[in-house]
This record gives structure tokens, sequence and C-alpha cells, in this order.
């Protein structure tokens, strides 16, 4: 296996039409036949959508409130990534065949290219969004800081290469609409990361109602408080740097980065904002998905 100091930035490769790294493409056969438990619980979201925050918020509702069990490994090996594949480091697959039950499960994958036994299974989804223009400035952060993707240009040139699908997972409308349309069929909870930050709690409160789960006023409290962005971004457990810096280089931007709502305003010009919403009308058009774009 190549080591992780040979990773350079490469272009994407395409699974069924959507862009994604190569090396997550050549696992694709064991990703497809997986084989989901009942008791899975999957956590889907499009990148940089609140992915790492939804997760430490699960790991700590299923370990009763317990910040030390929370820290016994980092939030990559606690909720393992279903169709991760890096040289040098076992897959997603591998690492959640030796994971016990009750199982967390992270994707990124679009309704459409879920593994099929999830669905066979009735397992039980969660899936967090967020608004598109502070999602392509967190992944523009992400492309430069993470060195599995290919150089994103300048941010004018990743808002392109965004409104056009191309970047790794796809179209973010594509993603974020499937995913509402299955809701009338599974057991899925949709939720927005612009909820979560406006009132913590009362997300909290309907991820405990969805698992069937009671918990203590003090509990929900110490859950709260570990999973703010500033305790999150200070835990090695949860902050990604415990990644090797040849693949994630946290001084060019931190993994956990600002987490908050409308940074988008401090990068977009006005004729860029005027052209991405002309774009988002277009594309959210017969939608009853809303967002929100400001706090
Ligand atoms: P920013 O780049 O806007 O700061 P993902 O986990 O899906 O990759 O998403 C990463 C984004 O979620 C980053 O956004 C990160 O800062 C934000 N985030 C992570 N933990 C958070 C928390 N506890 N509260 C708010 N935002 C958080």
């Amino acid at each position: 296996a190549m080591g992780v100091e040979e990773v350079v930035r490469e272009e994407l490769g395409s699974l069924h039409g959507m862009p994604l790294y190569k090396s997550f493409i050549e696992v694709w056969p064991q990703v497809e036949a997986f084989q989901a438990r009942p008791d899975d619980l999957l956590i889907s979201t499009y990148p940089k959508s609140g992915t790492t925050w939804l997760s430490e918020i699960l790991d700590m509702i299923y370990q009763e409130g317990n910040v030390e069990k929370c820290r016994r490994d980092a939030i990559y090996n606690r909720v393992p990534f279903l169709e991760f594949k890096d040289p040098g480091f076992p897959s997603g697959v591998e690492l959640l065949e030796k994971t016990p039950s009750p199982r967390l499960v992270k994707t990124h994958l679009p309704i459409q290219l879920l593994p099929k036994s999830f669905c066979d299974k009735n397992c039980k989804f969660i899936y967090m969004a967020r608004n598109p223009k502070d999602v392509v400035v967190s992944y523009y952060y992400f492309y430069k800081m993470a060195k599995t993707h290919p150089d994103p240009g300048t941010l004018a040139e990743f808002l392109e290469s965004f409104m056009a699908g191309k970047v790794a997972y796809g179209s973010w409308y594509e993603h974020v609409r499937g995913w509402w349309e299955k809701k009338q069929k599974q057991q899925l909870l949709y939720l927005f990361y612009e909820d979560m930050k406006k009132d913590p709690r009362q997300e909290v409160q309907k991820i405990l109602q969805f698992l069937g789960k009671e918990m203590a006023e003090e509990m929900v409290e110490r859950i709260l408080h570990h999973t703010s962005f500033q305790e999150m971004k200070k835990n090695p457990a949860a902050n990604y740097e415990t990644v090797p810096s040849a693949l994630m280089d946290h001084s060019i931007s931190p993994f956990l980065r600002k987490g908050i709502i409308g940074d988008w305003k401090n990068h977009f010009t006005v004729a860029q904002n005027e052209r991405f919403n002309q774009h988002y009308q277009k594309h959210m058009m017969g939608s009853d998905l809303h967002f929100q774009m400001e706090a």
C-alpha cells in the first residue's frame, strides 16, 4: 500500500456519474455489498453540513453523556465512514465489520447510491442539511486543507464547480432533495444545521424522540456543552487533528473552522450572490424544502 507521505492531490474519478475520490471508487464493490444490521443508525449528509457535530452528539447519546467514553477514540473511528478508503488506512467497511452493535455509520452518499441493505433492514437514518452558501465556503477551505482533493483554485472557480456539481459527491441540490423525498418512505429524521445552531436543545430532543430514548435534563445539558463548537474545537477526539498532516493540514484551515451561519457573506461578492440565488431558485423549483441563509 502507498504510504501517507505519497498522497498527492489528484483529480476525482466518477462513480455512476458522481465525482468521487479514486480510492473510494476502488472499494465501491465492498460498499455496495455492505451488510447493514437492523440496529445500525445511519448519519447522512452532503459534505461540510455538520456531519462531525451530529456524529459527536449521537455518540454522546449512545454513551449516555459519558464524556470520557467519547474520548476513547477519534470521531472517524467511533463513527466509521462507510465508503471511505485512503491508502494506508482500513476501509470504512472493514472498520464497520469490527464495530460492535449498535453501530453509528457515517455516509455522504446520495440516496440513489446508498447500499440496498440499509433499506432492507429498515435502519433508522438521520440526515443533516446546511444552506448551500455556507456549505460551498466550508467545502472550499476543506479542499485546501485536505490534500486528497484536487486544487480548488480561487473561490470564484470553486463556486462554478460547486454549482455545476463538479465537486466530490456531486450536486448539492440532488443530494438534499433526494434525501428529503425519502422522508415519506423511510424512518428518516431530516435536520438542519441552522436549527441546530439556533436551538440545539430542541434538536437534541427531536433526536432523542426519534430514537425512542429518554434522558435526564442534566445529561442533555452535558451533551450540549460537550458538543459546542468551542469544546469540539479543542477536543482531539473530535477535531481531526490526529489525522497525519500530509493528509489534512490544519495550519491552512482548521477542520472546525468557524461553525457559524452566514460566513458566505464574508466571501461572496454581490454579483456572485445574485448568480448563486438565480441558480438556487432554478434548482430548488417545485420543492417544499427551504433553507435559512442567515442567522
Ligand atoms: P465551517 O467550515 O463553516 O466552520 P462536516 O463535519 O460535515 O465536515 O462539517 C464541517 C463544518 O461543521 C465546519 O463548518 C465546522 O466548523 C462545522 N462544525 C463542526 N462542529 C461544529 C459545532 N459543534 N458547532 C457548529 N459547527 C460545527
